[in-house]
């Protein structure tokens, strides 16, 4: 398994689109309700190959013979006091593939690509008591603070959400 950072998605569209359904399937809070359907999946897919383009998003994927298992995304902040931050986005493994190190590997190759383009600030929010909420805290992240009932279910429940900020330094 290796994480890269990819420009052309398409090979991978297909992996993407079922790895983003089953995660929303199996109650991911990653901004879309079940049940999301497979067009609407890939169509996001297809404009984050837009955003790609444009350089507005790095996109990374854990890459095993040809087959996607996970990905997560790198969004340089655009303004022009903020040159040294980014937003981290869309960590998800399949749900398959998970508890085998994907994840944390993923979110090491990001702080590593994020230090390389000079992105030394990375904020980041999750679902309170997610699991990406403890994998965030044991990788140093520093949480911020917690805005109740910042999502909603279909059925009207409400969530917490987490906001964590990190500032890298460089590897020792
Ligand atoms: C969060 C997510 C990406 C983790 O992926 P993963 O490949 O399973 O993670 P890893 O195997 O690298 O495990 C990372 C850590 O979380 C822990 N962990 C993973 N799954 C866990 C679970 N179900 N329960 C408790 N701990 C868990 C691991 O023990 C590991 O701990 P460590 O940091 O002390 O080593 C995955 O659960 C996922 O895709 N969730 C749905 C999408 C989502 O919520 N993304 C976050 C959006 S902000």
């Amino acid at each position: 398994m290796q994480v890269e950072q990819i420009e052309d998605l398409s090979p991978y569209l297909a992996d993407l689109t079922d790895i983003l359904v089953a995660s929303v399937a199996a109650g991911a809070s990653i901004g879309f309700l079940p049940q999301l359907a497979r067009e609407e999946a890939e169509n996001y897919w297809l404009d984050v190959q837009k955003a790609v383009n444009k350089d507005r998003i790095v996109l990374l994927l854990a890459i095993e013979n040809g087959k996607a298992y996970g990905t997560v995304q790198l969004v340089p902040c655009l303004k022009g006091n903020a040159e040294h931050r980014a937003e981290v986005h869309k960590l998800m493994v399949g749900p398959r593939s998970r508890r085998h190190g994907i994840g944390h590997r993923l979110m090491a190759a990001l702080e590593h690509t994020a230090w390389e383009i000079g992105r030394t600030l990375l904020i980041l929010d999750t679902r309170r008591g997610d699991v990406a909420d403890g994998l965030y805290g044991r990788m140093g992240y520093t949480r911020f603070g917690i805005v109740p009932a910042f999502t909603i279910d279909s059925d009207g429940t409400s969530h917490d959400t987490c906001f964590f900020y990190k500032h890298l330094t460089p590897a020792k």
